[in-house]
């Protein structure tokens, strides 16, 4: 996602932007800028779309000799397009306040009506800019306000998250950050400090590093740094060492992004369902379909179309649609959508879900449809990705880049928003207020109900060391868990290369049973739900013919455990909503597993994370 690195000290700003930024590069982005003080108590700035590299050809001789303070950012587009108006950093109408900003400013458009009525002027279409807008409102109000006043005053005002870096040309000795739910530390050198939104921006000036809690600020000289929170109440806290290298720090300290990556997934849901719930109406508010909520109230069907883990996101989704959407739905592997010779009807919709949003395969779909003229949507995570730009509406993910091949946090994301599309086209139909509202709510719990799975890492990995002598599995489950089961197998299979299935449990006497024998496990997702009772006699069949089984059940049943000691249990939710939490133990037990074999689970063999090929 966004990156953000600041620095004041004894060096020349830009160098050391540069360098930091590009030590940012791996978590994805679409364009850069910075902002750095001159002698002569202006500030120089200069953005470009695409890599850093573009940014450093526009780079001069002069600009490296400019000032001592800078900042510097790369984006990934949430608010407006992929542009250099909308690359940070961000100034204020006179050229005197830039700023960085990471993360999503809520309530910006209620602020920018404002402030345009008052006479600011926009260059851009983010949230962040108006952030820079609102401090200067407040300096306007009052001149003789301090602009780390300012900054406080404003960042009172705003709902969202932010990590911030601010430079102000009337004070070039002095850097301001704030942290709200983003992460911001402070690199603590010799004469210099340098500010990021992650480790390995700082590594290679200084080890020492002060980290920001959410709703604090800090003001930066060279020699100094205070850290108070938005009370003003100041905040006294010791530096502490980095142990990590470059490499680990990209990782966030773990040892693999896979990890790293099913670590936030709790942060992922909630930066896709942020602000897209209006609880008290038990509304959906999808910014990206807005223009074509009218057509959805008409729609008669939707088309689900998607590859691997993100097929398997939109097959959870078929049932929540048809449950809770009441729309008929039909869910397509868009390999083969593309080649079959698909008959649309009035009042189709298709939606793609792609991560990438560069699937070739995906893409071919979407092309069909829409040569047919049917309304196209897409639940994409990369910001102007070709699936983001080719649909006719869509909603993004939020989640950051996700670098590890197999993908875990796409999905979680993908299937809540799925979760939040049928709230609104259940709306639209028959949903009552009521059923929205305790979906919304529950929805909401998830990411904590998702850190209490996350804590038991360790006994899953106890799990996946027991079962490293086996090189068949079974996945099963049955109806919102039939996808989670498939997803299980496929993420088991593509990180250790191990041989997993995934069946619906009904299917089980229908062929599969004919593999149990102790010699090959099955992992079993069998919540407290509407099917729990066939999945327990599911187990029974495989019990009886020796099968080891894990099972993954709900807390508190502990009847389970007279069928099998090998239980992983997850938190009491919807039964919709169970998906969310049943794939994360499944993940984590493929991650581990991997590990074990002493495999690389970041880089599979023969995969890539975006198949733009046939
Ligand atoms: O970028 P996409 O979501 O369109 O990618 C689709 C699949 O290629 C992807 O989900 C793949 O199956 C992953 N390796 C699964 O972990």
């Amino acid at each position: 996602m966004c990156g953000i690195v600041g620095y004041i000290g004894k060096q020349k700003a830009l160098p050391v932007l540069i360098d930091g930024i590009k030590s940012l590069e791996y978590r994805g982005y679409d364009s850069a800028g910075f902002a750095v003080s001159t002698a002569g108590g202006v500030v120089k700035s200069k953005k470009a779309v695409g890599r850093v590299s573009n940014l450093e050809l526009k780079i001069e001789e002069k600009d490296i000799r400019h000032g001592n303070a800078g900042i510097c950012h790369t984006r990934w587009a949430t608010h407006g397009g992929v542009t250099e108006e909308n690359a940070h950093p961000h100034s204020d109408c006179k050229g005197e306040l830039w700023l960085c900003h990471n993360g999503i400013i809520e309530n910006y458009k209620d602020f920018k009506s404002d402030l345009a009525r008052r006479g600011h002027t926009f260059k851009s279409e983010t949230d962040s800019e108006v952030l820079a807008h609102l401090i200067e409102e407040f300096k306007t109000q009052d001149p003789a306000l301090a602009t780390e006043e300012a900054v406080r005053l404003a960042l009172l005002s705003v709902r969202g998250t932010y990590g911030l870096a601010l430079l102000d040309s009337k004070n070039p000795g002095t850097l301001i950050a704030a942290r709200n739910f983003s992460p911001l530390l402070i690199g603590v050198g010799d004469g210099e400090y340098i500010i990021a939104s992650d480790a390995s921006a700082v590594l290679k000036h200084t080890k020492n590093v002060v980290y920001l809690d959410d709703g604090e600020m800090a003001v930066l000289t060279p020699k100094s740094h205070k850290i108070f929170d938005l009370k003003r109440n100041t905040i006294n806290r010791k530096s502490e060492e980095l142990t990590w290298d470059i490499e680990e720090a990209q990782k966030g300290g773990n040892p693999h992004f896979m990890l790293k990556e099913i670590l936030e997934e709790p942060e992922a849901i909630e930066n896709s369902i942020r602000g897209r719930i209006v609880a008290k109406e038990g509304l959906i508010k999808l910014g990206g379909i807005l223009a074509v909520e009218e057509k959805l109230r008409n729609a008669k069907r939707i088309l689900i179309a998607g590859c691997g883990t993100a097929y398997l996101a939109g097959k959870v989704g078929e049932y929540m649609l048809e449950e809770y959407g009441g729309i008929p739905v039909k869910i397509e592997l868009a390999s083969e959508f593309r080649y079959r010779k698909p008959i649309f009807r009035e009042g189709d919709v298709m939606l793609v879900v792609s991560q990438s949003g560069e699937t070739a395969d995906t893409l071919a779909a979407l092309a069909e449809a829409k040569q047919k003229g049917v309304l196209s949507l897409g639940i994409v995570n990369v910001v102007g990705s070709t699936i983001a730009r080719q649909t006719d509406a869509g909603v993004y993910q939020h989640v950051g880049p996700e670098i590890g091949v197999a993908s875990t946090k796409a999905f979680t994301s993908q299937v809540a928003i799925l979760a939040l599309l049928s709230v609104m086209l259940g709306r639209q139909r028959d949903m009552s207020v009521v059923m929205a509202r305790r979906i919304t709510e529950e929805l909401s719990r998830i990411p904590e109900l998702m850190k209490k799975i996350i804590k038991q890492s360790e006994a899953i990995k106890k799990l996946a060391k027991k079962y490293q002598p086996y090189r068949d599995f079974l996945f099963l489950g049955r109806k919102y868990n039939y996808p989670v089961a498939l997803e299980g197998a496929l993420k088991l299979k593509e990180i250790s290369y191990v041989h997993a299935e995934g069946f619906s449990a009904g299917e089980m006497k229908h062929g599969p049973i004919a593999m149990i024998d102790k010699s090959f496990p099955s992992i079993c997702i069998a919540p407290s739900d509407s099917v729990y009772e066939k999945m327990v006699s599911n187990m029974e069949e495989i019990k009886a013919r020796s099968g080891p089984i894990i099972v993954i059940a709900t807390e508190g049943n502990k009847k389970i455990e007279e069928i099998t000691k090998d239980v992983i249990y997850i938190p009491k939710t919807l039964e919709m909503l169970t998906p969310l939490l049943a794939v994360v133990p499944l993940q984590l037990f493929a991650y581990h597993f991997g590990v074990l074999r002493g495999l690389d689970v970041d880089k599979p063999r023969n995969l890539a994370k975006s198949v733009t090929v046939e």
